[in-house]
């Protein structure tokens, strides 16, 4: 029998998936299934993890923050960070503490956001950044990008219907790393 090189029976190179980063598109319908979904994108976070939310005023973005944190059992409610540009949440458990960054009004990005000086360390915590698109991806090369997008409907029953992509960048997610199971989840 001819010999198959072992190079050629390994699944597609790393290098080509981070390329095509997959995906997941989930509906979601009320400010409760956001936290569920919150809760269930905890299970998957690891210390180091940085989070990208993005979305419009009132899409959902803290909504999701508040289940992240109940599902990485912090310390503190997850509120919108009106007055202060990031939070610390401790953990209650022997898990990573959340910081909460609200990046809205950070405009010099990654240099202003390192002179906070928060008193948590990065690497051993999820950060979760609203509006960090475009400010803060040198903090990584591995993010989560979650888009929350309103349903564009001409009910006003869809006024509570949000679209959300997830997409995991870079070689931390380069395998979805349990992402794509998330849409099944909520949809019952
Ligand atoms: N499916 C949904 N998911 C999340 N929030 C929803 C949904 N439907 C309605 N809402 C409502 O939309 C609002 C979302 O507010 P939230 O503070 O989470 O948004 P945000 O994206 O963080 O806004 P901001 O840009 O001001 O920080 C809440 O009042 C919530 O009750
Ligand atoms: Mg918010």
């Amino acid at each position: 029998m001819e010999e198959v090189p072992l190079e050629a029976q390994r699944s597609p190179a790393p290098a080509a998936e981070a390329a095509s980063p997959a995906e997941t598109v989930i509906t979601i319908d009320s400010p409760d299934a956001m936290q569920e979904l919150g809760r269930r994108i905890a299970g998957l976070l690891r210390p180091g993890d940085l989070v990208l939310l993005t979305g419009e005023l009132g899409a959902g973005k803290t909504t999701l923050t508040r289940g992240l944190g109940e599902g990485l059992d912090v310390r503190g409610a997850v509120t919108s960070p009106t007055f202060v540009i990031a939070r610390v949440h401790p953990p209650l458990g022997a898990g990573p503490a959340l910081v909460h960054v609200d990046a809205y009004r950070l405009g010099g990005g990654l240099d202003e956001m390192e002179d906070l000086d928060l008193d948590v360390s990065l690497p051993e915590s999820v950060v979760v950044v609203e509006w960090g698109d475009g400010k803060v991806e040198e903090l990584s090369d591995d993010r989560l990008h979650v888009v929350i997008a309103r349903a564009v409907g001409h009910e006003e029953v869809l006024d509570d219907v949000r679209t959300v992509s997830l997409r995991g960048v870079g070689a931390r997610w380069s395998r979805g790393a349990g992402l794509e199971a998330l849409s099944g989840a909520l949809s019952e």
